[in-house]
Formats: structure tokens, C-alpha cells, sequence
């Protein structure tokens, strides 16, 4: 079964939030994850979800005004936590970071979801394997392969999120066969990988054709839960 996992960005406020969740209470979401904004982390915990964060500090703990640790994450039940966003590196310098970050959430046995995407530029210049790798050498650096099966890849073009425009599925197909023979040769794990960017009801049946994804990072489709849920129904 492929995984869902849903991006709320900085979207619901606390009774849509307590809507959202009661909603979902009566649906199967076993192969869901959700990432709410981080105060509302605890709330889809205590109703029994699986639950994501969207960020972590890149340090273990101390004076890092605003930022929540790995720990602090585990301490109240979140298993996984999405790392590397492309809003995360634009708005927050998320480069410089990603390695320490993915760091901190395996030695708290957090599993990481880790964002790589090229920018429309980046594509049209034909360098969009090249910055792939180049976001996996950095996020990967030193860290064991044993521990790197705790993390997973989410493929997410740019220029795709937040546009409604997708590769084609040959497009996917290829970069996701590209990301997975890299990382098998390179550092000797079979990596999942997911697709993101603009995955919603109306094309979810054209991607669900595509055979080497092993699921879908959902943003902008997730903070709508019957479109949510019409959505993960369709993922087999
Ligand atoms: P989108 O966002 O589904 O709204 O394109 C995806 C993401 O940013 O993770």
C-alpha cells in the first residue's frame, strides 16, 4: 500500500483543525500520515494517527528561540517529520541545515521524509539530476547507511508545487528510477520515494499509473478533508 502524507503548511486554525480530525476519526487512515502545523501535532497524536512534522531544529537542544527538537517531537508521539521542504530551504536557509536535521530525527528513531525538487530554471537548463543528487550527497553526508532505511525520499519538482502543472508520468518514472539506482549505488539502501507537487483528485489516477512511486507528499489537496479522503482512496 503506498503512503499519504498530508502537508498542511501554515493552513487550519484550532476548530478546523478539531472538524478535520473528527472527521477523519471514522475513515481508514492507515496508510495516511498527516503534518499539521506543529501546535496541533498533539491533537492528531492523541486521536490515534500517524503523525508528521513539517520541520525540526537542526541542534539536539538549547537557546534556538521558536525551534522544536527532535525530542520535544518524540516526547509526544510524532514517529515522522518532513524535512528539506522547498519552503523550508527558500524561506529559511533549509540548505545549510538538512544534514543536521536528518541527524537529529534518527538518533531520536524519528523517520525522515526528506524534500528534494529542482526549479523550473534548474529543469530548463538540464540540471535537474544534477541538483537531485547534489540535495542527497548533502542530506546523506556522514550519516550510516543502517540508518539511512529510516529515511524516505519525496520527489518534489518546484515548479510543480502549489501550480496544478506536473511532469509527465515518463518524466516521474525516470527521475524516480534515477533517484532510487543513485541512491542504491552510492550508499547501498533501496530507498522509497514519493511524488509531490500539485497531486490531487484529478490527476491521481493518471499517477497512480506510474509503478516505481511508493506514494505522494500532498499539499494544497490535503487541508480539504473530503477531497483528502476521496484522494487517498484512490491510492492503492
Ligand atoms: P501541493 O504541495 O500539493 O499544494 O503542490 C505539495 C508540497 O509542497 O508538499
Amino acid at each position: 500500500m503506498k503512503l499519504v502524507v498530508g502537508n498542511f503548511k501554515m493552513n487550519l486554525n484550532d476548530s478546523e483543525i478539531k472538524d478535520y480530525i473528527n472527521y477523519f476519526k471514522n475513515e481508514d487512515c492507515s496508510n495516511v500520515i498527516f503534518a499539521p502545523t506543529s501546535i496541533y501535532l498533539k491533537d492528531f497524536v492523541d486521536n490515534g494517527f500517524k503523525v508528521s512534522s513539517q520541520d525540526v531544529a537542526f541542534a539536539s537542544k538549547g537557546a534556538y528561540t521558536g525551534d522544536i527538537s527532535a525530542s520535544q517531537l518524540k516526547s509526544i508521539g510524532v514517529n515522522y517529520s518532513i524535512v528539506g521542504h522547498s519552503e523550508r530551504r527558500k524561506y529559511h536557509q533549509d540548505d545549510l541545515y538538512v544534514n543536521n536535521k536528518i541527524k537529529c530525527l534518527l538518533e531520536e528513531k524519528i523517520f525522515a521524509i526528506l524534500c528534494i525538487g529542482e526549479t523550473k530554471e534548474e529543469r530548463d537548463s538540464n540540471l535537474t539530476i544534477d541538483i537531485l543528487k547534489k540535495e542527497i550527497d548533502e542530506a546523506f553526508f556522514t550519516i550510516d547507511s543502517n540508518l539511512l532505511s529510516n529515511v524516505t525520499i519525496a520527489y518534489e519538482p518546484i515548479w510543480s508545487i502549489g501550480t496544478g502543472v506536473i511532469p509527465t508520468n515518463l518524466d516521474i518514472y525516470n527521475t524516480v528510477k534515477m533517484i532510487k539506482e543513485y541512491v542504491y549505488d552510492k550508499y547501498k539502501i533501496n530507498i522509497k520515494v514519493l511524488y509531490g507537487g500539485s497531486v490531487n483528485n484529478d490527476c491521481i489516477n493518471e499517477l497512480e499509473k506510474i509503478d516505481n512511486i511508493d506514494g505522494y507528499l500532498v499539499g494544497g489537496c490535503s487541508i480539504k478533508k473530503e477531497e483528502f479522503n476521496r484522494l487517498i482512496k484512490s491510492v492503492g
